[in-house]
């Protein structure tokens, strides 16, 4: 029992040595504060999409077949002007409880957490003003925007056709 006791007390520590860890007594779940147990913390960017995003989009940027997949796919929306601006004023995201700063900081590390490779080369950071200001132009139909996005990126020769971008709910039906 003794070694147990000791295991918990210190193996987890030992374990993360190096790791930003939560206070134990911060955390809501009774069982972490009894034990005293030592969270990783995670970066406030992550916080921030964790928070406003992840629920949908999934911690790793993709879950469900109905909402469209970051993973793998959002930096190509940075080839073309339109599909910059549309990352930003796609209503979860321009509706975003998060400051311009702030949001531009997330979107960032999500093109770079998610989807490097298909990120336009020589990527310009969104900066917290372009935010600002694209944000202020809230879209009027999402479902056409994405549309007329995805035929420029086509056009384009980023992607070979739409179903590179397609997700399951047909547009039209939400
Ligand atoms: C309630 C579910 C939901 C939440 C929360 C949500 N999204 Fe989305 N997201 C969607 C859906 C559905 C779409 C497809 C466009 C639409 O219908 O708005 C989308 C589209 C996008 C796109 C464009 C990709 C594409 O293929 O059209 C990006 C980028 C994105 N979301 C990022 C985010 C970020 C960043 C957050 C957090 C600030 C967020 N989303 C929160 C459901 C969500």
């Amino acid at each position: 029992m003794a070694s147990f006791a000791l295991a918990i007390s210190f193996g987890l520590p030992l374990a993360w040595a190096g790791t930003p860890t939560v206070e134990p007594e911060t955390v809501p779940d009774v069982l972490i504060r009894q034990h005293g147990t030592r969270l990783p913390k995670v970066a406030p960017v992550e916080e921030d999409y964790a928070r406003n995003c992840q629920g949908c989009h999934g911690h790793e940027g993709h879950s469900v077949t109905e909402v469209p997949r970051l993973q793998g796919r959002a930096g190509w929306f940075t080839h073309t002007r339109e599909g910059r601006a549309y990352l930003v004023q796609v209503p979860n995201v321009q509706q975003a409880a998060l400051s311009d700063e702030r949001l531009a900081t997330m979107l960032n590390w999500l093109l770079a957490q998610f989807s490097s490779e298909q990120l336009k080369p020589g990527f310009e950071p969104y900066s917290a003003a372009e935010v600002h200001a694209l944000r202020a132009q809230p879209l009027e139909s999402v479902i056409a925007r994405r549309r007329e996005v995805i035929d420029g990126l086509v056009r384009a020769g980023v992607i070979p056709d739409a179903t590179a971008l397609a997700f399951s709910l047909e547009p039209g039906r939400y």
